[in-house]
């Protein structure tokens, strides 16, 4: 797959466009167009019903992004939420100094009167044997020493920018979960292990963005903060861990279930010198990304480090009472933390076809119905027609109390069902002549419209009273080979 293919089909059908544009646009912020808020909420209702509604051990939270300052100290975030960064002192611009080795390089070689090459990275010149010493992008300037740089946004709290007025704003949602323990805990009486889920902006200053929205500066995610009691035994492990792989397992089927294809995800597992400073163990689950395999989601086991160091900082105790054993205990916790946008980029790029259907090039985004970003479009096949346009107007309006639902009769029906197969539109419903029949000659419709299915494209005719059913089927439990053996085909 190639990323600018995506980032082309996402600008010019409404899913992601760059942010501020009019004004040249601002550095890897993105804005959700009309599909991608949709596809977007999508992934995040069934995230949350997934993972909160139909859980018996989970709770969810919606914490303010503005948090008191000495959280981020307390979590390690003020400390240790640094990048190494390195500057050109020619051109100025900002590299990861642990990944500039990894970037190809400009080269002007002695060799060949200056000539300039990109030479892919780590390797040497072909002609004259450098290795790169001077930046990797104008090829001219000496890379600063590494500094470490904070990747926290600050901001002020009030009218007086001042010291005591510095906040930040959050980088991870965690925090604002770990800091509400006690408040969870005293006002819904959950029982070791539970869960808190929340999903919600997060804000980074990274040094380098990119891939479009893989790695942004504002981006969403979709965070469970599981609590587990570390003197618990599971399946003749300590609980933690055990739970840790439950999740872990979960997660990844999670992806599978809404399209993912199994081949396109892996694990990593996070060698010690690799972990962060609060985990005991972490494992990302990774995707075939176009630029390689990348980070998807991480899956750490923080132990009890977060709740110790809230406890320390606030001087408020953030345990739990074990009834059986009669004692106190700062439970350990399993974080699976997945970005939003991420998953959108990986449900896109996995969903996206290019077909050939009777000589024509078809793209289809093969999207899952629960995902996609409109259900059913609902396209009259002759627009001067108005019985035809009355009929497609009123299905249309009792379709859309139950459906994210369009209306289209800008082209023809062929164009339209492409638009649709693009956007991965599951279903397309047509209101012909046959449906409304021809009054001026005194012939009565059949009253039954075309359903069509994106992928597979097949049509089958039925009773236009029956759609509104057959799409709870549809967009439901049911399969689309059930109703299409109960129904008539429709010529394509
Ligand atoms: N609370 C743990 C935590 O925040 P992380 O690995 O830094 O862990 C979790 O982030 C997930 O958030 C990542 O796996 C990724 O999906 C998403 N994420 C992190 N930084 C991001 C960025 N700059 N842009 C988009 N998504 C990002």
């Amino acid at each position: 797959m190639n990323m600018d293919v995506i980032v082309s089909l996402c600008k010019r059908r409404g899913f992601i466009f760059q942010s501020s544009e009019i004004y040249g646009g601002t550095g890897s912020c993105w804005d959700y167009g009309p599909l991608g808020v949709e596809l977007k909420n999508n992934i995040k209702r069934v995230w949350w019903r997934d993972n909160v509604q139909l859980r018996p051990d989970m709770v969810g939270l919606d914490a303010s992004i503005l948090m008191h300052p000495l959280v981020w100290k307390a979590s390690g975030h003020v400390d240790h939420f640094t990048d190494p960064m390195v500057d050109c002192r020619e051109c100025r611009r900002r590299f990861r100094a642990d990944q500039v080795d990894e970037l190809a390089w400009l080269h002007f070689c002695p060799a060949t009167k200056g000539n300039k090459f990109t030479i892919p990275p780590g390797e040497p010149c072909k002609h004259c044997g450098a290795r790169r010493t001077l930046c990797p992008e104008c090829g001219k300037g000496e890379l600063t020493a590494p500094r470490q740089f904070n990747l926290m946004f600050k901001t002020f709290m009030g009218p007086v920018e001042e010291d005591a007025a510095l906040t930040y704003l959050r980088p991870e949602t965690a925090q604002g979960i770990f800091v509400n323990f006690d408040n969870v805990l005293q006002s819904m009486r959950p029982k070791l292990p539970f869960g808190i889920a929340q999903i919600g902006k997060a804000f980074r200053n990274e040094i380098t963005p990119g891939n479009f929205i893989f790695r942004s500066r504002e981006f969403e995610q979709m965070e469970i903060e599981f609590f587990v009691n570390p003197h618990d035994q599971l399946d003749g492990r300590p609980a933690d861990e055990r739970w840790h792989d439950r999740w872990i397992d979960d997660c990844e089927a999670w992806f599978v279930r809404y399209g993912i294809t199994a081949e396109n995800l892996k694990r990593h597992e996070h060698d010690a010198d690799e972990l962060a400073h609060y985990a005991k163990r972490t494992v990302d689950i990774m995707y075939r990304f176009p630029m390689g395999w990348s980070e998807l989601m991480g899956i750490a086991n923080r132990t009890d480090f977060d709740l110790k160091q809230h406890a320390k900082t606030s001087g408020k105790s953030l345990t739990y009472f074990d009834e059986e054993r009669k004692e106190h205990v700062v439970p350990y916790v399993i974080e699976p933390s997945a970005g939003v946008d991420r998953a959108l980029l990986a449900f896109l790029l996995d969903a996206y076809r290019e077909e050939e259907v009777r000589g024509e090039k078809r793209v289809v985004l093969r999207l899952h119905p629960e995902l996609a970003p409109l259900k059913i479009a609902v396209l009259p096949l002759l627009k001067k027609r108005p019985e035809i346009v009355a009929t497609a107007g009123e299905l249309r309006e009792t379709l859309a109390r139950e459906w994210r639902v369009v209306y289209d009769d800008t082209a023809s029906i062929g164009r339209l069902y492409r638009r649709q197969d693009e956007v991965g539109t599951p279903y397309c419903v047509t209101v012909d002549v046959q449906t409304v029949g021809d009054p001026d000659k005194g012939e009565a419709g059949d009253r039954r419209v075309t359903i069509r299915e994106r992928d597979s494209m097949e049509q089958i005719r039925v009773p236009i009273a029956e759609v509104p059913t057959i799409f709870r089927e549809l967009l439901g439990e049911g399969s689309w080979s059930q109703v299409f053996a109960r129904y008539p085909r429709a010529n394509p």
